[in-house]
């Protein structure tokens, strides 16, 4: 960890898959909160950003991941709902994404929106490992809590093994009839050409050390180019959600992949009857390892840098269409960056 820590942002990792695979209970097990727990229903209706620095990854994944070996501040994990009314929340997670996980139930193998998801990270040609979720459902399972696969494993009967490698096998096969190379993960010796399967569970935290030492070693190794931005310039980002905020009116919830943002800047935001032109007037953001969507006591930030997930208040915030993109003006023209805003919408 050499580098200037200014210089290489958090990529981001989109979390997709069928419903009820277990998306947000992986995160809540990475984060060691309950999100799903305060759900309405099963049906994750917003998605949300959560920050885990590389400490926090580094001592959840024990010796798969040392700290030292990498530059990264962290991963920044997009939830996506996995509901098959809720296809453009995935499309936008997923274009946002630098890389991603797509979670597929053991027992279910593929469904409808794990096709869908596979789609989209075929057409943003998004890197992304598998993570062949609720391992602890095997009959006859003993299981290891957090620990790493390889540990799981060998504490397992040969029958409970053997039942699960078969439920693992239909997977890498439903990949390669869907024009993937897959294995599992510790077979996999390139991983951009090939895709890992990691088993793990949410539930007991199994696998869950080698899923984030693929995340970070696909990071590492394949994203680091484009992770050396210019930090910052001026900030870019893409609306998750428009949300009316007690005392702040219609605000933004962005996802910054790009750039900084600064309290006092003029941002142009695609809006429903074209480009927007305001003013931020504030930067809210939940705490690292806390959840957007959820978190109701804001801190209030002078600047933000990417990639994160931020709340931003500003005037005439009404007509921001969710999807849309953000831009900072800050020392260039604003018709140029009002043209940029067009382009993408
Ligand atoms: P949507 O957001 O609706 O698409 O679902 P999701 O993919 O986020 O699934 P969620 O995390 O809400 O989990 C769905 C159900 O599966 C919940 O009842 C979880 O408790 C359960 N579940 C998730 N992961 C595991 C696991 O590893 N083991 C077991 N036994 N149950 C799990
Ligand atoms: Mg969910």
């Amino acid at each position: 960890a050499d580098a200037d820590p200014g210089s290489l942002r958090t990529p981001i990792v989109a979390v997709l898959g069928h419903v009820d695979h277990g998306k947000t209970s992986l995160l809540d097990k990475i984060r060691g909160s309950a999100v799903s727990e305060g759900e309405a229903g099963a049906i994750t209706q917003h998605i949300g950003a959560t920050a885990v620095p590389l400490d926090t990854v580094s001592s959840m994944a024990g010796d798969l991941v040392m700290a030292d070996d990498f530059d990264l501040p962290g991963l920044l994990f997009i939830d996506t709902p996995g509901h098959h009314s809720f296809s453009t929340l995935r499309a936008r997670g997923g274009a946002l994404a630098d890389i991603a996980v797509l979670v597929v139930d053991v027992n279910d193998g593929f469904q409808p929106q794990t096709e869908e998801a596979l789609d989209i990270l075929q057409r943003t040609g998004t890197p992304f490992v598998v993570a062949a979720n609720k391992i602890d459902t095997t009959p006859g399972w003993n299981p290891q809590p957090d620990a790493p696969v390889q540990e799981t494993y060998d504490s397992q009967s040969d029958r409970a093994r053997q039942m699960l490698d078969e439920n693992l096998y239909e997977i890498i096969g439903q990949l390669s009839d869907a024009g993937f190379s897959a294995d599992l993960y510790w077979r996999v010796q390139n991983f951009q050409g090939n895709i890992g399967v990691v088993p793990v569970s949410a539930m007991t935290g199994e696998g869950i050390p080698d899923l984030l030492a693929v995340l970070m070693g696909l990071s590492q190794r394949y994203m680091k180019t484009e992770m050396e931005i210019d930090l910052g310039g001026p900030g870019k980002g893409t609306v998750l959600e428009v949300k009316d905020e007690k005392g702040f009116g219609a605000t933004l919830d962005v996802v910054l992949y790009d750039g900084t943002v600064t309290e006092g800047d003029r941002i142009v935001v695609g809006g429903v009857e074209g480009p927007i032109v305001t003013e931020v007037r504030a930067l809210l953001r939940p705490r690292a390892l806390s959840e957007i969507r959820t978190e109701a006591e804001f801190e209030r930030l002078d600047s933000v840098q990417a990639a994160s997930g931020v709340k931003l208040a500003a005037p005439d915030l009404d007509d921001a269409m969710a999807g849309a993109p953000v831009r900072v003006v800050r020392g260039r023209h604003l018709e140029d960056v009002i043209g940029e805003v067009e382009a993408e919408l």
